[in-house]
């Protein structure tokens, strides 16, 4: 009898400039463990917030932060994206159609495309609360996006208590958002 091989899914796991992106590690890890391949991109702000020969042993795959050079292999397709940790920048941009970088592009493509996509903020409450980013939630839900802010998701800390909140981030709540 032919075994059946199951093939393996792309999740992009893009991370922008906040405090938990040092620890992006622990979403690849968990992300691996339930058989995802994992393409890791970073905001150009966030390559200085990670581990990039950490991460790129972990995946086997370059981060990337920068369009393709021509001649550089391409991206594997994805068929999921989670934006973690998401910063206001990054969603208030990416709910307003702006793609001034990279990973913006490829975002913004994969949402039109209808690629299922999850955005973990970490945010404190004084960015939470501004109006420009309560309709960037408003408008990313609209687009089926599943933005993981309020109860049972990402609770915005108080500004100046981000340091705290890093070992409360839900990781793993994103990829369940992507199994439910
Ligand atoms: C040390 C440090 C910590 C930061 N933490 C956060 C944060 O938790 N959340 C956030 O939205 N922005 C945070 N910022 C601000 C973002 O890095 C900044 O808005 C940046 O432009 C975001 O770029 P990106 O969205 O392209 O990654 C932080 C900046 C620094 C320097």
């Amino acid at each position: 009898m032919l075994e059946q091989v199951k093939e393996q899914k792309t999740l992009y796991v893009v991370v922008c400039a906040a405090g938990p992106a040092a620890e992006a590690g622990t979403l690849v890890g968990l992300a691996q463990e339930r058989g995802w391949v994992v393409q890791v991109m970073a905001t150009p702000a966030a390559v200085g917030f990670i581990d990039i020969d950490a991460l790129e042993k972990q995946t086997g795959r370059p981060v990337r932060s920068r369009h393709r050079l021509p001649g550089e292999p391409r991206s594997p397709k994805a068929d999921a994206v989670i934006i973690a940790p998401a910063t206001f920048n990054t969603i208030n941009k990416l709910a307003n159609g702006i793609a001034d970088n990279y990973v913006l592009d490829v975002v913004n493509e994969a949402i039109g495309l209808g690629v299922p996509t999850v955005v973990l903020p970490f945010v404190n409450s004084a960015y939470a609360d501004r109006a420009p980013f309560k309709s960037s939630v408003d408008k990313l839900r609209a687009e089926q996006v599943r933005v993981l802010i309020g109860p049972g998701a990402f609770i915005p800390h108080d500004a100046g208590a981000g340091a705290d909140a890093f070992e409360r981030f839900p990781w793993a709540l994103a990829l369940d958002a992507h199994a439910s």
